[in-house]
């Protein structure tokens, strides 16, 4: 069968001869999706040209190519949705019956499914995600989100027995470009099934796909002003914060626009919730079963180029594991496949900005200078877009800016604990509090575990598991508030005479 050559040396073992494994490109079809050249502001139900006529371009992150242009939204503009959602509100929405909010709610959902392939690949196109998780994560939990709140609309009472749940108002939602139209989900199937009307914005850099939400929008017949997305920049969001007629202001998105938010909309008496930044702990046992750990921990942090609130980006490893864990992380680490985020073997994308590739390049120029040791595989980026080599640190200190600061980009600093109480301590050294991880073979650890840790989520031998039944949110600079669940619905609701 073969040609080789029976050895005569027999002292010297043949070395096990593995290919490289070549991969062929497998790229998804852009055809599905029809972009437009510009967009106007998503204003009363329709498309509408911005007062004052500023627009700006939405680009690919991993071709630099633009895309679209978009409008940018001014206060006058901001002003219009804000009277667009509330006409829509006091006259309609309010007093529809919750099964009437919830077929409409459900008739999103549903177009959502059918039109996945369009959305997942035109999010991809504009942040940069790789195909995979826009097609695999970010529209189906998008749809489940509508699907879960039409669930609720009509049982509101059930919800919160004893009182009469009410509607906020107007709600004005911002979002930022990591899930984009994840984050849209978030925000408005909760408050639409509440009974609230909307002004959506999305970021910057990635508004087309809410901006083809509008599209379903208008293809599910939802009255008039019931959402309204308005584009823009920090400035836009800005405006919709300092609207009076926006009852409540939702927000995700950095912690420093986040106090900034609180700060305008303090005494006021408008609501707020803020889901912010994050620099979770991924605490991994010499129990655990490692070879699970390494996935968890590089989904933990690779996941959406690291992009991600919620990401596992401190790993605290029980020092008899570190060993083993940091070869088989290395290991792992060379075998990701980094580039074209339409490619279906894609496994780490585009970085989202420029702006955020400088802030991720500055963090980890840091590390290396305050001398935490970098490891980085060798790894092949495109010429053109923003790449980021899968990264980690070693030998980090809990005083290095690695360690404190939340890098946002797929970078992993790595530190080793001795006991469960050090482990705790070090976890909780944050001025975060969004979500931590566990591994560990034994239950009653995982429980111990889970009452010390200030994070408002903590995953148990596994990361990043969504699901729109269970509350998000975090603890200290990481907002406060909840989303999903029955928890997401009370910040769109006013019960009062609460027992
Ligand atoms: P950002 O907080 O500026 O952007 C989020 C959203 O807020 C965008 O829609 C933006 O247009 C809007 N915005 C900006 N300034 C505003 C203002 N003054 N008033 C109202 N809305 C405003 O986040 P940025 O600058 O894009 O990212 C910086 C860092 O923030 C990232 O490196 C990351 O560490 C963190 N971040 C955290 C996110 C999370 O999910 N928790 C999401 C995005 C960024
Ligand atoms: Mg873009």
């Amino acid at each position: 069968m073969t040609d080789v050559e029976p050895t005569t040396d027999l002292s010297v073992p043949a070395e096990p001869v593995m290919p490289a494994w070549e991969y062929a490109p497998a790229p998804e079809s852009t055809e599905i999706v029809r972009l437009r050249e510009r967009y106007g502001l998503f204003i009363g139900g329709e498309f509408v040209e911005p007062a004052t006529g500023g627009t700006f371009p939405t680009i690919s992150p991993a071709t630099e190519e633009v895309l679209a242009v978009v409008s940018e939204a001014g206060p006058e503009d901001v002003d219009r949705a804000v009277r667009a959602a509330r006409s829509a509100h006091d006259q309609h929405w309010r007093d529809l019956s919750g099964a009437e909010r919830a077929k409409y709610l459900y008739r999103i959902a549903r177009i959502l499914q059918e039109r996945s392939r369009e959305f997942a690949v035109l999010e991809s196109m504009d942040g940069g995600k790789p195909i995979k998780e826009s097609r695999d994560v970010d529209l189906p939990l998008a749809a489940a989100h509508f699907f879960y709140y039409a669930g609720w609309a009509d049982k509101l009472e059930y919800a919160f027995p004893h009182v009469e749940p009410r509607p906020v108002g107007v709600a004005g939602q911002i979002i930022p470009w990591n899930f984009p139209l994840l984050m849209a989900a978030w925000k408005l199937a909760p408050a639409l099934a509440a009974g609230n009307t909307s002004v959506l914005k999305p970021a910057e850099t990635t508004p087309l796909t809410a901006l083809l939400l509008a599209e379903v929008i208008q293809q599910a017949d939802l009255p008039p002003g019931v959402v309204n997305i308005i584009t823009g920049a920090g400035a836009t969001g800005a405006a919709l914060v300092e609207h009076p007629g926006a009852d409540k202001i939702a927000f995700t998105g950095s912690t420093d626009v986040g106090k900034r938010i609180q700060r305008a909309t303090a005494g006021t008496g408008r609501r707020l919730t803020l889901e912010l930044g994050g620099k979770a702990a991924n605490i991994v046992f010499d129990d655990a079963p490692i070879d699970q750990a390494v996935e968890g921990v590089i989904n933990g942090i690779f996941f959406n180029q690291g992009h991600v609130c919620c990401a596992g980006s401190r790993l605290l490893v029980h020092e008899p594991a570190y060993d083993e864990l940091l070869d088989k992380l290395k290991a792992r680490l060379g075998t990701l496949r980094v580039g074209d985020p339409l490619d279906k073997n894609t496994d780490v994308g585009a970085i989202n900005s420029r702006a955020q590739l400088e802030k991720i390049g500055e963090l980890v120029e840091s590390g290396v200078e305050e001398g935490a040791q970098m490891y980085q595989p060798p790894c092949e980026l495109p010429d053109r877009g923003f790449w980021f080599v899968p990264t980690l640190f070693t030998g980090v200190s809990q005083s290095h800016r690695i360690a404190r600061e939340e890098i946002f980009g797929p970078v992993l600093s790595i530190m080793t604990f001795r006991t469960p109480e050090e482990a705790v301590e070090k976890a909780n050294n944050t001025p975060y509090g969004l979500s931590a991880g566990v591994w560990t073979e034994k239950g009653s650890r995982i429980l111990w575990m889970a009452e010390r840790l200030r994070a408002g989520v903590v995953w148990a031998n596994t990361f990043n598991r969504f699901d729109p039944a269970s509350p998000f949110g975090g603890y200290k600079e990481s907002g406060f508030g909840r989303e999903g669940g029955v928890h997401g619905l009370e910040p769109y609701l006013r019960l009062e005479g609460r027992p």
